[in-house]
């Protein structure tokens, strides 16, 4: 009978990986042995490229990329009518499931990452009652979504900083999203099974579901003089405050810096950046104070909130958005988990009563 039992499996290795890696305490993060700072200047679809080496035909480049994903979103355009019917009126995350459990099991790595801009955009668009826009494929991944959601062109700064979005939070180790993505696929169930299981677990506050949230916080503090006794009060009933701590890093999350440049490139005097900052400095004040003995820094969702708000996303869309990039990395971990892994299942220690 195994002895060790780690809550949360902190610090548990469950996974070997030549995909990312985490370095929490000096704020550091590779994919694929790239600095994250020059993947978000290399933009989504290169960061594809990188990471799905090995797992597509031929050596695709960032051009390469644009044209397999483009052609995936008109094959995932014409699978909308099979579950746009039922998805209409429900809350957004709860619609986009029904689209993720609409992907055909035989699909390839491109149709289902390609399914989720397609899908998100469609079901926006049903909320405020209006039909869906066909894709072009001839552009990028964040360029084509924010087209079909709009009806029109976005502008060209606009495509950068989401592009640069979608690249930075492609892929980071063995997140819970992912962790779920490996055990499914260690089952050797169907990519398709394998990112709907991803998709449902980013869906929570405590990993993908945390910059709506965000948002909400910086609504209720609404001003900077409210700033402190708002925090002091959370933090006083025992609430987390959404966008700070990190299971791995110990220092600030370095893709909070590569989104913050990236707000600021889009919108130098973006509305909230001013009250943001300030709820920042203020809350890492007041979590060192209070949790001494924990290093609690500000994490990638507190500038993914500011910048999805920055292109007028909806923040109910925001942790989709997320999944449209963090899909190619659980991809890529399902491929690596079933050449490499076994099957994951653990164990657990029986802790309730015996017969006598
Ligand atoms: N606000 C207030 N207190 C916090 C916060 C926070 N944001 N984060 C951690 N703490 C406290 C905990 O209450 C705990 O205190 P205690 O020891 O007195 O009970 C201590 O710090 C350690 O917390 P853990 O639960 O051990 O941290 P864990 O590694 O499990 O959690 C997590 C990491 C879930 C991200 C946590 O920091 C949190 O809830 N943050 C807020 C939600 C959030 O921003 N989520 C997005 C994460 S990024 C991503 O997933 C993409």
């Amino acid at each position: 009978m195994p002895e060790g039992f780690s809550g949360g499996l902190e610090g548990v290795v469950a996974a070997e990986t030549v995909l990312s890696d985490i370095d929490g305490e000096h704020g550091r993060l590779l994919i694929r042995g790239m600095p994250l700072e020059r993947l978000a200047e290399r933009g989504f679809e290169a960061a594809v490229a990188l990471l799905w080496e090995g797992i597509v035909a031929g050596e695709l480049d960032s051009g390469g990329m644009v044209v397999l994903l483009g052609k995936a979103r008109i094959a995932a355009s014409r699978n909308v009518g099979r579950w746009l019917p039922s998805a209409r009126g429900k809350a957004v995350p709860q619609g986009l499931r029904l689209a993720l459990a609409a992907i055909p099991d035989a699909s390839t790595p491109a149709e289902v990452a390609a399914a989720l801009p397609v899908a998100l955009a469609a079901l926006t668009r049903a909320r405020r009652g209006l039909e869906p826009v066909a894709p072009d494929p001839r552009l990028t991944t964040a360029a084509d979504f924010l087209r079909m959601l709009r009806g029109e062109q976005a502008e060209a700064r606009e495509i950068a900083a989401l592009d640069a979005y979608l690249a930075t939070v492609i892929d980071h180790g063995l997140n819970a999203s992912t962790f779920a993505a490996r055990v499914v696929a260690s089952t050797h169930a169907s990519l398709a099974a394998t990112a709907t299981a991803a998709y449902c677990a980013l869906t929570g506050p405590l990993h993908g579901g945390a910059p709506g949230p965000v948002l909400d916080m910086l609504d209720a503090i609404g001003s900077p003089e409210r700033v402190e006794p708002w925090l002091e009060q959370a933090l006083e009933k025992g609430e987390r405050l959404m966008g700070f701590g990190h299971r791995v890093y110990r220092v600030r999350d370095p893709r909070a810096e590569a989104l913050k440049a990236a707000l600021l490139r889009l919108d130098p005097k973006a509305g909230r950046l001013a009250l943001a900052q300030e709820v920042e400095r203020c809350a890492l004040a007041l979590l060192k104070r209070r949790k001494p003995g924990r290093a609690l820094d500000t994490n990638v969702e507190f500038y993914t909130a500011l910048l999805l708000d920055a292109l007028a996303l909806p923040r109910e869309n925001f942790v989709s958005v997320f999944a449209m990039s963090r899909i190619a990395g659980w991809i890529a971990h399902a491929f690596e988990q079933r050449r490499t892994g076994r099957l994951i299942r653990p164990a657990s220690r029986y802790i309730g009563p015996r017969a006598a």
